[in-house]
């Protein structure tokens, strides 16, 4: 079984589908550490991110390596180096949408991701999963919040992490990725016709994961 899970940046995406795929016993791709991998060898090698040619050799010369690792969901490898932690500080997430922005970048990176959805069932989570990376999913799920909620969200997973964040600037960043995930020319942020919208707002993990389930499963 194929279940794409699309949506804005803090919609609950990697932990839905992680949680989604451990009950279901499927393999769990973050799609968006993909990214975050290229954005954090470019900024390492000082490349300029508006320099598609340079983000493309990078993309094309780092060793990536995902392992699935059931709980802890994906460990991610950089030329040997566990950088799952490191993709998620500040200075990825502010660039990582304009690195996700270049068309060469974004063609490398979904051939990848191609790959990993004909090797069979899988719940993978982006922007353009349902779209264009596995247009033929059985299921898509596109998961909807405030810029409001999404903020808090970001705020208490910053501040487990032992970092204090304004909730302006929160809100602020988040607005800004919306905007240039949700209108670059190159495969936008967009829910497919046939996607399954929820609205995470007022939800709590396990009753998005519940509901995924009983869609999945046949039971709502
Ligand atoms: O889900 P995330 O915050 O880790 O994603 C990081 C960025 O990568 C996001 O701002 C847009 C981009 N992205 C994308 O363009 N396509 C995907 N399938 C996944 C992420």
């Amino acid at each position: 079984m194929k279940i794409a899970v699309d949506g804005p940046a803090g919609a609950g995406k990697s932990t839905i589908a992680r949680l989604v795929a451990r009950h279901l016993g499927l393999r769990y791709v973050d799609t968006g550490a993909m990214y975050r991998a290229v954005t954090l060898a470019a900024l390492r090698q000082g490349v300029d991110m508006s320099d598609e040619d340079a983000l493309l050799r990078v993309a094309t010369s780092m060793d990536l390596n995902i392992v699935f690792q059931g709980e802890k969901g994906n460990v991610i490898y950089l030329d040997g180096e566990d950088v799952t932690a490191l993709i998620r500080e500040p200075d990825v997430t502010a660039h990582v949408s304009t690195v996700s922005t270049h068309k060469k970048v974004r063609d490398f990176i979904v051939a990848l991701q191609d790959q990993i959805g004909k090797q069979g069932s899988v719940v993978m989570d982006g922007r353009d999963i349902g779209t264009v990376v596995m247009p033929d999913a059985d299921w898509k799920i596109f998961l909807q919040a405030t810029v409001e909620e999404r903020a808090k969200r970001r705020q208490r997973e910053m501040e487990r992490r032992g970092v204090q964040v304004d909730m302006g600037d929160m809100q602020e960043q988040i607005r800004k990725r919306d905007y240039l995930d949700s209108t670059r020319e190159n495969s936008p942020l967009k829910k497919a016709v046939d996607a399954i919208e929820i609205d995470t707002t007022s939800l709590d993990v396990a009753e998005v994961v519940q509901k995924v389930l009983d869609l999945v499963q046949g039971e709502a």
